[in-house]
């Protein structure tokens, strides 16, 4: 039987309505949350990210800015900008942009954030929230991953759960996350042996490697979750043909554009999987859907309000 698919679509736009629901109740005690995007340069990834970003915001009734530093800046001046963005009672989620040019040390940018404005849960006292379970801002894609989890209705607790990849920005906090959850975690890498039997102990397996259709089947136990948090460009018509053969739609898409997006996890996954992710359509629509609720619960957090977690209303 083929996997169910999880629809991130649906999901991110069920938890737009339901945070744009709470934007108007808060506009009626006269607030507006704001968010502050910070994008240095010209990345084009980063520029069609943000746009996202800034467009969601307009739709669910956030105040946005958006800040455009060049990508001369230094770290000194990137730190002002911070500083001043922290000061700003009108902005209660702060976000910048990432990568940075090499010249800035991004640590001690993100260091400088107020970490109750930290809306991509990235400064380290809230990394430290996560991991004693204390309230704080959740980095926004791993929260999307347990968004798609818990309303699909995939069991955690007890649950064998297998992260692949250990970033600060997805691995780490997934792995945290799942642990909170009381999944029994493993955390895997490029130095990890015998990555495939690993793997195959998953109930839940996250992908989150940045490798083009690494997760073959060999790597996946029959009716397992598997969510793929890769978003990779292959353009390699070869490259192409051994994912995609035989997938008329993808072919002519493909023609088209000269590209396609693919995730970590390999298309024949989902012969064999329960659950999968698609790509695109998983979990990419989760990430700013969770910066938008982060941005509200850092608006609500910071002038003492209740804020309800997005699975429990
Ligand atoms: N670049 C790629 N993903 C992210 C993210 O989640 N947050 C920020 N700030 N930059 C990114």
């Amino acid at each position: 039987m083929p996997a169910t698919i999880l629809d991130g679509t649906k999901i991110a736009q069920e938890i737009r309505v339901e945070i744009a629901a709470e934007v108007r109740d808060l506009a009626a005690e006269g607030l507006r949350p704001g968010l502050a995007v910070v994008l240095v340069g010209h990345n084009p990834a980063s520029e069609i990210y943000v746009r996202g970003k800034v467009k969601a915001c307009e739709e669910i009734g956030i105040s946005s800015e958006k800040l455009d530093p060049p990508e001369s800046v230094t770290t000194a001046e990137l730190l002002s900008l911070v500083e001043h963005l922290n000061r700003r009672d009108d902005i209660d989620g702060i976000l910048v942009q990432l990568p940075l040019p090499p010249q800035v040390d991004a640590k001690k940018v993100l260091l400088t954030v107020d970490p109750a404005k930290d809306v991509d849960g990235f400064h380290p006292m809230n990394v430290g929230f996560l991991s004693t379970q204390r309230p704080g801002l959740v980095p926004c894609t791993p929260a999307g991953v347990m968004e798609i989890l818990k309303r699909s209705n995939i069991p955690i607790v007890g649950r064998e759960a297998v992260v692949v990849g250990r970033s600060d920005i997805v691995g780490k906090p997934a792995a945290m996350l799942l642990l909170n959850a009381n999944a029994t975690v493993t955390v895997c890498h490029s130095r990890t042996h015998d990555l495939p039997t690993v793997c195959r102990r998953a109930d839940i397996l996250i992908a989150a490697i940045g490798r083009a259709g690494m997760i073959t089947r060999e790597f996946v136990k029959q009716g397992a979750t598997v969510v793929d948090v890769g978003m990779n460009t292959i353009t390699d018509p070869r490259e192409f043909q051994r994912f995609f053969a035989g997938n008329a739609k993808r072919e002519e898409a493909f023609r088209k554009k000269g590209s396609t997006l693919i995730g970590d996890v390999h298309p024949e996954v989902a012969d064999i999987a329960g659950a999968i992710t698609p790509v695109p359509g998983g979990v990419g629509p989760l990430t700013i859907a969770m910066l938008m609720f982060n941005t509200v619960k850092a608006a609500k957090m910071r002038r003492g309000s209740n804020v309800r977690e997005p699975s429990r209303r």
